[in-house]
């Protein structure tokens, strides 16, 4: 063979090699960019809910070295969903573009939020679900996922709220966590723009509510007492007033002895049903979502609307007391038409997954007004990409300055839906490209209410910072004007005392 002829051939040879390491290169990018980490979400959760799972044990170590690495190399946001999100609607663009930005280095004065936490004992929070520190150790090492105790399980963790807020305070001083610069925790209190007070109301209230042998009081309510007493006592509390302090009461049971006392300020709440208007409203308050309880649908799993055979959706219990006679109303109307599931019963243990799937096959899931105006109900319909029907008067939306519902929920007054035939009229008046429209959109949104840890850019952890520093110029102004005697009276008081002496 001449020179000539083996040198094209070899070349060729070189090209293709090329070529084809370029093509895997840019595949194995895709797959990562596409999928919200190398870590599946699912994964991270199950191994803080539940660490008896021992398979997943081995992973721990890897996940915690891999994490910082993690960070720095997946700069686009988690998952499609949010890309998408962040395109089609610039209210929100904020929130997805403002965590990339700030992903890498978190430096505490360009957090959108410095938080000085009390250091209150454990009993007040982490061992409230057993945990024990060494000790003089308030708070558990969050740089080590195998370390933090699991919250409750079960219906417990609709309200885990408290539970990811404080764990997302604790890491923020932990570098590269990977974790959005939304808020973060500083040491010296002057020095912050809100103070978050790290009681597990919920909790407190689900699992120490009742009296054990000699008690007189129950634990929950003994801590509420010690917290009144241990705020009111704090310089941080009586500069403010209280109203730059944040308190989690997200069970609408929470709270209830201390709530009057600490009404002044920023409740994180599940709506305000149980409060009067003076103690909880929405100039001051922040509405969290529940924790939802069926799984989120994976968005290529979803099924579109020819594929979801059931019209209307509600499980749960229909005789309810207050504001509940309308379940019982609306069961009578749609009980006996074929395509609505209307049925008794709350979801706990294998109904969970039974209603999961019966969402996910439903084109509509109604949310009604039960003894609360809110439920996680809604929030489960979100998480299966099955679009929300509200029926509740008194209902507060979470993020509602930043979302809005009407693109991926309906909602109808109660006087309309208990009339005959009204509610299937209108369902069934929406038709294929109308649904399809509102479940993109939910498909884009549904990450607003992933509760999860470490948090991620828009996830819901994310939102209620956002929340919450959306409310703190008003905090300022309150402060502010309370105090706009104070400085000149101590000045003059101290004075004209002195003369008059
Ligand atoms: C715990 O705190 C007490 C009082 O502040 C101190 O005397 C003690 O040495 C501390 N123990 C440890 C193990 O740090
Ligand atoms: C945790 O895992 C164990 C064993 O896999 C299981 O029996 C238990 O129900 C799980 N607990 C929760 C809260 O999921
Ligand atoms: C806290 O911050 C204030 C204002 O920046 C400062 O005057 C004070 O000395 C700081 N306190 C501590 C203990 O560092
Ligand atoms: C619901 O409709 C009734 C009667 O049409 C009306 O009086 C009421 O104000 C409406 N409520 C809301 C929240 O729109």
């Amino acid at each position: 063979m001449s020179e000539k002829s083996i040198f094209p051939s070899r070349f060729l040879f070189y090209l293709i090699t090329i070529s084809m390491f370029l093509l895997i290169l840019s595949s194995v990018f895709l797959l990562e960019f596409s999928s919200s980490s190398f870590i599946p979400r699912s994964v991270f959760k199950l191994i803080l809910l539940n660490r008896t799972s021992v398979y997943l044990k081995p992973n721990i170590k890897s996940e915690q070295i891999e994490l910082p690495f993690l960070s720095s190399v997946a700069k686009t946001p988690m998952n499609s969903g949010e890309v998408a999100c962040q395109r089609s609607s610039s209210g929100k663009e904020k929130i997805g573009s403002f965590g990339q930005q700030k992903r890498k280095n978190c430096d505490p004065s360009q957090a959108l939020l410095r938080v000085y936490m009390y250091d209150l004992p454990p009993e007040f929070h982490f061992g409230l679900m057993g945990w024990k520190g060494k000790a003089n150790e308030t708070w558990p090492d969050v740089s080590k996922p195998s370390q933090i105790p699991p919250y409750a399980g079960g219906l417990n963790l609709q309200h885990s709220m408290e539970y990811w807020l404080t764990l997302d305070l604790l890491s923020s001083n932990t570098a590269n966590f990977g974790r959005p610069c939304s808020a973060i925790r500083v040491k010296n209190s002057s020095q912050a723009d809100v103070i978050f007070v790290p009681f597990f109301s919920s909790l407190s209230y689900n699992r120490h509510s009742k009296v054990h042998g000699k008690e007189k009081i129950s634990v929950n309510k003994m801590l509420q007492k010690k917290l009144v007493q241990f705020l009111e006592d704090q310089d941080e509390w009586k500069r403010s007033g209280g109203h730059d302090h944040i308190i989690v009461a997200h069970h609408p049971n929470s709270m209830v002895d201390a709530r009057n006392k600490l009404g002044s300020a920023m409740f994180v709440l599940a709506d305000f049903g149980r409060y009067p208007t003076e103690i909880a409203n929405i100039e001051k308050d922040i509405i969290a979502p529940y924790m939802h309880v069926v799984r989120t649908i994976p968005s290529g799993e979803s099924l579109p609307f020819e594929k979801r055979p059931i019209l209307v959706y509600f499980q749960g219990a229909i005789y309810r007391k207050d504001g509940g006679v309308i379940r019982q109303e609306l069961y009578y109307l749609l009980k006996d038409e074929k395509d609505v599931h209307f049925a008794f019963g709350s979801i706990r243990g294998d109904g969970v997954k039974t209603a999961g799937q019966g969402m996910a096959s439903s084109k509509f899931c109604l949310n009604i007004a039960g003894d609360t105006p809110s439920s996680n109900r809604l929030f489960d319909a979100i998480a299966s990409h099955c679009v929300p029907v509200i029926i509740s008067d008194e209902i507060e939306l979470p993020y509602e300055d930043v979302l809005d519902y009407s693109e991926f929920c309906i909602t109808i007054n109660s006087s309309d839906a208990v009339k005959k035939g009204f509610l299937l009229y209108l369902l069934r008046g929406i038709k294929q490209d109308q649904w399809t429209k509102m479940w993109e959109r939910l498909k884009e949104i549904v990450h607003y209410f992933q509760y999860q840890y470490p948090s991620q850019p828009g996830d819901a952890v994310d939102m209620i910072w956002h929340a919450v520093s959306h409310k703190a110029s008003s905090i300022r102004f309150k402060i502010h004007r309370q105090n706009r005697y104070s400085r000149s009276q101590l000045m003059v008081n101290s004075k004209f005392n002195e003369k008059s002496h």
